[in-house]
């Protein structure tokens, strides 16, 4: 007989509080107008916004609150509930105070609701109507200020629709840390204002629109488009980074006009970068492929200067690119790319490909992420458990505020008003730098030696550069949380592009080993890389995060597995360079601008006979392909995204794609009928149904119960053996040359970033930063145009004093306008040693 085993119930505390003389539960600590909402009774508010701390700005909350001392207005946006608080938010006291609030707030306020952007969705008209005076007392003449004036490029704010409730200036200091925006002047003048010559230079500045509880902010992209009531929204996930922030997409007539962030306790709060909130632009443009090309001749004739890609119908363009695949051997087909795509694409994509073609040669990472292996094997962090109260955060990998700007609002918080402590193990200094506890500029190429020295093993010699007590303190921190049980997190990613993945790899096994309850947090940027490598498009791989010898989960639906593990993108690359490849399949995937190894990839592209690109955008790599297959994007079609953290959350579909465009999973669809095969797709939902029934930690996924966790997701659990992969050898450091780092910032020449009109101008350039002392021993001026020269190549940059870098290291920009810096980096050796050249 069973024992039953009782649930303990935990009792979560609650404070008894009378609402307009009902009694309601609070939380403790809760404010009251919170308390009030969550117990339906709203109070009206400006100022007051749940991620931010409450100032009390507006007066607008004012209740009447009886604490046991008689009654009194007072602004329940300040006050913590406590036991016995009695509240009357209609009160005729509460009604004149906030008739009077409103008043005061219409004095200087414009009359420009019908030609205002917020009109229609502006809780100042809103509760003007609700709780304002009937008419204005004011007949004097109201302030007036220029209007608009933009604070950036993207954001332009009216003064005088102001009313100085602080939202977007604490978001800029408080959430953001970019204190750009402040109120200056005094009296009827104050308003809020950028200092002279320093623009609102923030790559969160969006968010100030979307806080702004009236129309004093405005988005550029937006302004004058639509009126609320014209838009009709879906509630989707930004698939532009791993991030997976949950927006509100945002359309009218057909056409996205706004994402708006959405705020999912677990993942983003509500916050957006400025790139994904507007990235929709690109989407939308003019240049997306809208019809399936082919180049011009017979296929395997192909020249640089041969015939050039012509429109041609969907059938022909498909049944070229299938005879292509059905003429070639299993182990000469690659796919390499995916990540843009969503879960179901990636699995129709991999079954084509490992089920149907029979090839392991796949990755949807391009040679600048970490084996899939690894990422899958260590232990899992969430974004929630990184950011825990009081634990303690490992960066060992790029600048989040660079490459996944919605988690490092999170980690921003977490380290700044949250007591978490970052240790930094980077090559450069970081958007959280500033609030690192130890902040240890690691070389290339070190990272396994610096963890070594500093949990007190290994030699210091390998981490030339880093002081011992540097070392030490930051093991020590480390090893006291260990010993208060604090959780710790490792943020792992590539830290520089011109350093293979083999160092880091080493770097985060030697965390692992040291700290065996730590949990990692993966920062591969792209897209929907994680939903890919759950998919099985990664080399080894199938879905569900097994591995090919797991190939009896799926031998009822699939036709064949793989029996070997193929390459991985560098190898494919390799390999189609050598002539090893007859198809090259390229799903949303640059190689010209996202392969860390420019020359590797203009080989590849040459190397293999035939390559098809199934794509948004004809960009450079896709100009060199036989075959061109339009895809649709994010917001045109319907399926699952899942982000860094394993968490699979809803893509809906808005508008109508452009031309005959079509969803990756349909074309995979339609090449396997070319091939002979039937996938046995007909809808989206049976894909998820096929990929819920051949993956267990997929099983529970279904249309009923993603739509049950539309806003926070669901959680896909389960690590695999941790792979452990012989250590790199990285050779010695030469002592003339400079050891180079290159990483990725915000905006760059990516064809997303170049297509959207709003961000298409911000991509900084790059110069190569220098760590004063090294400028001084090469005898390099600041400013001084320099040959760099590696053993690939050599390019001309400005040199730039940067005492963020590391010493011994020059530090470059990915993928920057005009300046092809993958043209330096071999992508085969574990980093890149580069010389300066005085011109
Ligand atoms: Fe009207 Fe609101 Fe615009 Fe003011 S901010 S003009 S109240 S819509
Ligand atoms: Fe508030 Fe908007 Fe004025 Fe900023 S601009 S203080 S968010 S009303
Ligand atoms: Fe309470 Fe503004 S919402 S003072």
């Amino acid at each position: 007989m069973t024992e039953e085993v009782e649930t303990p119930v935990v009792e979560i505390p609650v404070v008894e509080i009378q609402v307009d003389g009902e009694t309601v539960a609070a939380r403790p600590g809760e404010l009251l107008i919170d308390a009030c909402e969550r117990n339906g009774t709203y109070i009206p508010r400006f100022c007051h916004h749940t991620r931010m701390k409450p100032v009390g700005m507006c007066r607008m909350c004012l209740v009447e609150v009886d604490t046991g001392r008689g009654p009194a207005l007072q602004p329940s946006c300040m006050l913590e509930c406590t036991p016995g608080m009695s509240v009357d938010t209609e009160s005729d006291r509460t009604r004149k105070a906030q008739d009077g609030v409103l008043e005061f707030l219409l004095v200087n306020h414009p009359l420009d609701c019908p030609v205002c952007d917020k009109g229609g969705e502006c809780p100042l008209q809103d509760q003007t109507m609700a709780f304002g005076p009937g008419e204005s007392r004011f007949v004097e003449e109201k302030r007036h200020f220029e209007k608009p004036i933009p604070v950036n490029s993207n954001v332009h704010l009216d003064r005088e629709r102001c009313i100085l409730c602080d939202r977007c200036t604490r978001f800029a200091g408080e959430v953001a840390g970019d204190q750009l925006i402040h109120f200056m002047d005094r009296g009827g003048q104050t308003q809020v204002n950028t200092f002279p010559e320093q623009p609102f230079s923030s790559y969160f500045s969006g968010n100030t629109v979307q806080v702004c509880p009236v129309g004093a902010l405005t988005a550029a992209p937006y302004r004058f488009k639509a009126r609320p009531w014209d838009l009709e929204e879906v509630e989707s996930t930004s698939t532009l980074d791993s991030v997976g922030s949950r927006i509100a997409v945002q359309s009218s007539r057909d056409r996205v006009l706004r994402f708006q962030g959405v705020d999912a306790d677990a993942v983003n709060w509500g916050w957006l970068s400025d790139k994904e909130r507007f990235v929709f632009e690109a989407y939308d443009h003019e240049d997306r492929l809208a019809s399936p090309m082919l180049r011009g001749d017979a296929l395997g004739n192909r020249t640089p200067d041969g015939p050039s890609l012509v429109a041609a119908p969907w059938s022909e363009a498909l049944g070229v690119a299938a005879s292509a695949l059905a003429a070639a051997p299993a182990a000469r087909i690659a796919v390499l790319g995916g990540a843009r795509m969503t879960n179901e694409s990636q699995y129709a994509w991999a079954k084509l490909a490992k089920g149907v073609l029979g090839t392991d040669h796949v990755d949807a990472q391009l040679g600048d992420g970490l084996p899939a292996e690894v990422v899958l094997g260590l232990p899992r962090a969430t974004i929630d458990r990184a950011c825990t109260p009081g634990g303690v955060i490992v960066l060992l990998g790029p600048d989040p505020k660079e490459e996944l700007g919605a988690l490092y609002l999170r980690l921003r918080h977490a380290v700044v008003h949250d007591g978490a402590t970052l240790i930094e193990l980077t090559p450069r200094r970081t958007g959280l730098s500033a609030h690192a506890a130890h902040s240890l500029r690691v070389t290339p190429g070190d990272a396994a030696g610096v963890v070594a020295a500093m949990f007190g093993s290994g030699s210091p010699a390998g981490v030339a550069g880093i002081p011992v007590d540097q070392l030490a303190a930051a093991g020590a921190t480390l090893a006291a949380a260990v010993a208060e049980g604090s959780p710790v997190t490792v943020l792992l990613g590539r830290p520089s592009l011109a350093e293979s993945a083999g160092p880091v790899v080493d770097g985060a096994l030697a965390l692992h080993d040291h700290l065996p309850t730590a949990t990692f947090l993966s920062l591969l940027r792209r897209g929907n890389v994680h939903g890919a490598m759950d998919m099985g498009l990664a080399p080894g791989l199938l879905p569900g995060r097994a591995s090919l010898a797991d190939a009896g989960r799926v031998a009822d639906v699939w036709p064949t597995v793989p029996a070997a593990t193929g390459h991985d993108a560098l190898g494919i690359l390799t390999a189609a360079a050598a002539g090893e490849i007859d198809v090259l399949v390229l799903l949303g995937a640059d190689l010209l601008a996202d392969v860390p190894d420019r020359q590797l990839a203009e080989q590849a592209l040459a190397g293999a006979r035939t390559v098809v690109a199934v794509d948004l955008f004809g960009t450079d790599t896709v100009a060199r392909a036989d075959v061109v297959l339009p895809a649709v994007a994010s917001t045109e079609l319907d399926g699952t995204f899942t982000n860094l953290e394993g968490r699979v959350s809803v893509v809906a579909r808005k508008v109508t794609s452009p031309g005959t465009s079509r969803p990756d999973w349909a074309i995979a669809v339609e090449l396997a009928e070319r091939l002979g095969a039937d996938l046995g797709f007909m809808s989206v939902d049976d894909v998820l149904a096929e990929l819920a029934a051949v993956s267990p930690l997929h099983a529970d996924l279904t249309p009923e119960t993603l739509a049950g966790a539309t806003r926070e997701g669901i959680l896909i659990e389960g690590s695999t053996e941790v792979a452990r992969p012989a250590p790199t050898s990285v050779p010695g450091r030469d002592g003339y040359g400079l050891r180079l780092v290159v990483d990725r910032c915000m905006y760059d020449a990516g064809v997303l970033v170049a297509h959207s009109a709003s961000l298409a101008g911000l991509a900084p350039g790059t110069r190569a930063g220098v760590e004063p002392t090294d400028l001084a021993r090469h005898g390099i001026d600041e400013g001084e145009v320099v040959d760099l020269i590696s053993a690939r190549g050599t390019i001309q940059v400005v040199v730039a004093a940067d005492a963020g870098v590391a010493r011994g290291t020059v530090h470059l920009r990915a993928n920057q306008p005009d300046l092809a810096v993958n043209a330096l980096i071999d992508a085969s050796a574990p980093v890149t040693e580069v010389r300066v050249g005085r011109r």
